[in-house]
């Protein structure tokens, strides 16, 4: 079993997982990033409009951003005063996100809390269909973009605090038939998938779209 033991891995766990990563997937997403280092960069409309709609009025706490590339999420998240980890296997894609967080932090924080932004970005190069384990309780927002590995739906399930909230937003099997996404089912959502494997949460926004990005998007919290 892979747990994540935190921002500091030992010397020999951080061989270990640099070892044990799906090569291929970190050169396919670290060529993407560099050819196209300003692709990924606005942050997405559904996390947008979720935040405005649930989150902005809460104190902003410790967000898990899985998969999160090139940050576009985390530093829209840091800049409303969140403590962001991003986890990611691109050494691309977290370079450039630390790049924007370097920025963000020169700029005038959004954050509601009139404290100024004492926020940080902390980034962490993993294989995630290697871990199994996000840790108990950790994390007051979880947001997962475009990335689908089943296996870590329990582990995000454990890793929520009472309280926090999940926003995930992935394509689902209709992608297949608007052509551009992946088209390995692996990656794709089956209809209701996404809110079945969370039932166990208080979904607050469940929808699925079948043009377009074709894609299932959720709003829930652990109570
Ligand atoms: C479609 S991009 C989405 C990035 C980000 N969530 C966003 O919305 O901007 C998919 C991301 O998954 C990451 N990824 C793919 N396989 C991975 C793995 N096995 N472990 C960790 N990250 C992975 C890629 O590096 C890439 O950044």
């Amino acid at each position: 079993m892979v747990q994540w033991v935190g921002p500091t891995l030992s010397p020999v766990s951080a061989i270990e997982h640099y070892i044990s990563m799906d090569s291929q997937e970190k050169t396919r997403w670290d060529t993407r990033y560099t050819e196209s280092p300003e692709s990924w960069t606005e942050p997405d409309d559904f996390l947008q409009r979720a935040y405005s709609e649930f989150l902005s009025k809460i104190p902003p706490g410790n967000a898990l951003d899985l998969a999160g590339g090139a940050g576009r999420n985390s530093i829209f998240l840091l800049e409303r005063g969140w403590n962001v980890t991003l986890m990611d296997i691109s050494e691309v894609g977290l370079a450039l996100a630390k790049e924007k967080a370097a920025k963000a932090h020169r700029q005038e924080c959004l954050c509601h809390t009139g404290l100024g932004c004492p926020s940080f970005l902390e980034t962490s190069q993993i294989d995630l269909n290697t871990l199994t384990d996000l840790g108990t309780d950790q994390f007051d927002l979880i947001v997962c973009f475009y990335f689908l590995r089943r296996e870590l739906f329990p582990a995000i399930l454990r890793a929520l605090k009472p309280g926090g909230f999940l926003i995930y937003r992935t394509y689902t099997i209709d992608r297949m038939k608007v052509g551009g996404g992946p088209d390995d089912p692996k990656y794709l959502l089956q209809p209701n998938e996404l809110l079945r494997a969370f039932s166990s949460l208080r979904v607050i926004d469940y929808h699925e779209t079948t043009e377009g990005k074709a894609a299932a998007e959720l709003i829930a919290w652990k109570s």
